[in-house]
């Protein structure tokens, strides 16, 4: 946080956003009117899950990265044919042990493993008490969007690599469109991810003993067409002095703390970065709208 704050272009990482109200509110987000991502995703899922699982294949050991509360995962687990394991990785232990205990109450057959771990370190993986005959990544949600292209490229390398031949990556993206639609479900009108945004900030003052004024700073979202991303600020919106960690920061109005990339994509871009991280395409699902995508990826397919 000191390093990100010291930055000539200050920032701090989005993983930080899930703490427990962090992931309540990511929650929300999901479910507010601009934010399109959540249900073009589910109504994709609906349309082709037959697809998807047949593309996954039987007796698989699923890898949920940042899983959340495991909405999307339900439709799924509710259709994959004899599955060994599911395993949630996720950053926000509380949360995940919610979503694990729902699932086992849904999913009584399925064994349910969750991790609780940054899942952008090196963590052991579970094992599990039914044989799987592969593993299957699932990175839904546009999470992948978080990173920048070189560190998406990384992650999806270490996916294929955990994956292992025979194994799968079913990732969900975000594609490019225009920037209002973009701005739009970034700046809701209900003020939801406002309100996540500045979370950030209780957290620090919180767990860090900072003392920032939450209500002196504002929430701005961004879209740069060349970058192909959203930028997500935290904006002073006066000139004031922040103690974080014993060190003072000033800022000067106007000026803003980068808190979250969101990377949109194209979809030949993302093939191209996934060949290049080891993936082969299989299958591929979008909207009428062209607004998100899903991919099956096979690790050295022919
Ligand atoms: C988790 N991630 C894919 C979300 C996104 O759209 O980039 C996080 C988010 N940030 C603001 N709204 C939602």
């Amino acid at each position: 946080m000191l390093a990100g704050l010291s930055a000539p272009q200050r920032h701090l990482n989005c993983k930080y956003f899930y703490d427990q109200r962090g992931s309540q509110l990511f929650d929300a987000i999901c479910e507010a009117d601009d934010y399109y991502i959540t249900r073009t995703e589910l109504a994709i899922m609906d349309e082709y899950l037959e697809e998807m699982v047949e593309q996954i294949g039987r007796r698989v050991m699923l890898l949920e990265y940042g899983s959340g509360s495991s909405t999307k995962t339900r439709k799924l687990l509710a259709k994959l044919e004899q599955p060994a394991a599911y395993v949630p990785i996720d950053i926000s232990e509380e949360h995940l042990l919610q979503a694990a205990n729902t699932l086992r109450e849904l999913f009584p057959d399925i064994e349910v493993l969750p991790v609780t771990a940054d899942f952008t370190s090196e963590f052991e993986l579970p094992r599990s008490q039914k044989e799987a005959t592969h593993a299957a990544v699932y990175f839904p949600g546009s999470t992948i969007g978080n990173f920048p292209p070189a560190e998406a490229k990384q992650m999806l390398a270490r996916f294929a690599k955990i994956v292992g031949s025979d194994g799968g990556l079913l990732i969900g993206f975000d594609r490019q469109k225009d920037p209002t639609t973009l701005e739009a479900a970034y700046n809701d009108s209900q003020g939801v991810t406002a309100a996540f945004n500045l979370n950030l900030l209780h957290r620090i003052n919180r767990e860090l003993g900072a003392d920032f004024d939450v209500d002196a700073f504002e929430h701005r979202a961004v879209y740069f067409p060349n970058e192909g991303r959203i930028e997500m600020q935290l904006v002073s919106k006066c000139a004031q002095t922040v103690n974080v960690g014993g060190k003072d920061f000033e800022f000067s109005s106007g000026e803003h703390i980068r808190t979250e990339y969101s990377h949109k994509y194209k979809i030949e871009d993302f093939t191209a970065l996934a060949a290049e991280a080891g993936f082969s395409l299989r299958k591929h699902w979008s909207d009428p709208k062209q607004y998100f995508a899903v991919m099956y990826f096979v690790q050295n397919a022919d």
